[in-house]
């Protein structure tokens, strides 16, 4: 067996959650991650017969069964993820409908995964209708998406747009746009299939007063995803209060789409 600690997707998992603690979009147990492996990936590293714990999951998603997940822990602070990968990590597979959670290695302290599986999980199902390659979904604070929240429109269509105009590569990044939720509970079963039913329509979900989700085909992407969309965020919340001279075009939108062939949401540009 190799050491799970050098394997490919734990290094990338490490320099993830640090990467993420130190642009302030973590703080202390804020934000989670998971990245759905192949079996093939894992059995070089992990006796799969070998289950430690079966963990509730209080959800069903049967089309995960089988499927393995490298997950952040609930309560783990993404800054400690480097110093304890063992602990504030797991790697589950999906057993009993989606029901069970099989931990195959990780969560050392008697941990189990986020608060926010439910969300993780049936977004991981609604993306892979949509992208086979999806792997990975991620959630976050970032500080000035989350501020836009309390002074933008939650419309979607709006939100999108403002967030479009406020940097040219916006459109290319996320033509699909912005979805919206409102302020909801978190944690629980209702916001995860809200937030999976958003995520069929777009790769970017926003919780009101709360954070964002992202998802994507691997960890530097979905990074890269919710990156790009904080800082069109950061730009609108350091101009909303000012004058507007100038800005993106719908016109110069469409010289973007047919550039980079890309296509916006539907109905978004005039
Ligand atoms: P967890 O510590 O359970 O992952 O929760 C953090 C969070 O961001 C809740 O939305
Ligand atoms: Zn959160």
């Amino acid at each position: 067996m190799k050491d799970i600690l050098e394997a490919p997707f734990v290094v990338e998992m490490i320099r993830t959650t640090t990467n993420m603690y130190n642009h302030g979009w973590d703080e202390r147990n804020g934000g989670n991650i998971s990245l759905l492996l192949e079996e093939a990936d894992v059995k070089d590293y992990l006796d799969t017969d070998a289950v430690i714990r079966a963990i509730p999951t209080g959800f069903s998603a049967p089309e995960l069964d089988g499927k393995y997940f490298l997950v952040t822990g609930t309560g783990k602070y993404f800054k400690n993820v480097q110093y304890a990968p063992d602990v504030n990590l797991g790697l589950v597979r999906i057993a009993n409908g989606g029901e069970t959670a099989e931990l195959l290695w990780g969560f050392t302290d008697g941990g189990k995964f986020t608060s926010e599986f439910p969300a993780h999980m049936m977004s991981h199902v609604a993306r892979l209708k949509v992208d086979p390659d999806n792997r990975v979904v991620m959630h976050c604070h970032p500080a000035n998406l989350l501020a836009m929240t309390y002074v933008h429109t939650l419309d979607e269509r709006e939100f999108t747009r403002t967030l479009w105009q406020m940097c040219t590569e916006c459109i290319v990044v996320f033509p699909d746009g912005v979805n919206v939720l409102p302020w909801m509970l978190c944690g629980t079963n209702e916001i995860g299939e809200a937030t999976a039913e958003k995520m069929s329509t777009a790769r970017l979900v926003v919780w009101s007063l709360h954070g964002i989700y992202g998802a994507g085909k691997d960890l530097d992407e979905t990074f890269g995803l919710i990156e790009t969309a904080e800082k069109a965020a950061e730009i609108y919340m350091k101009i909303a209060h000012l004058p507007r001279v100038n800005t993106i075009t719908d016109e110069q939108m469409h010289q973007l789409e047919a550039r980079f062939g890309v296509k916006g949401r539907e109905g978004y540009l005039a």
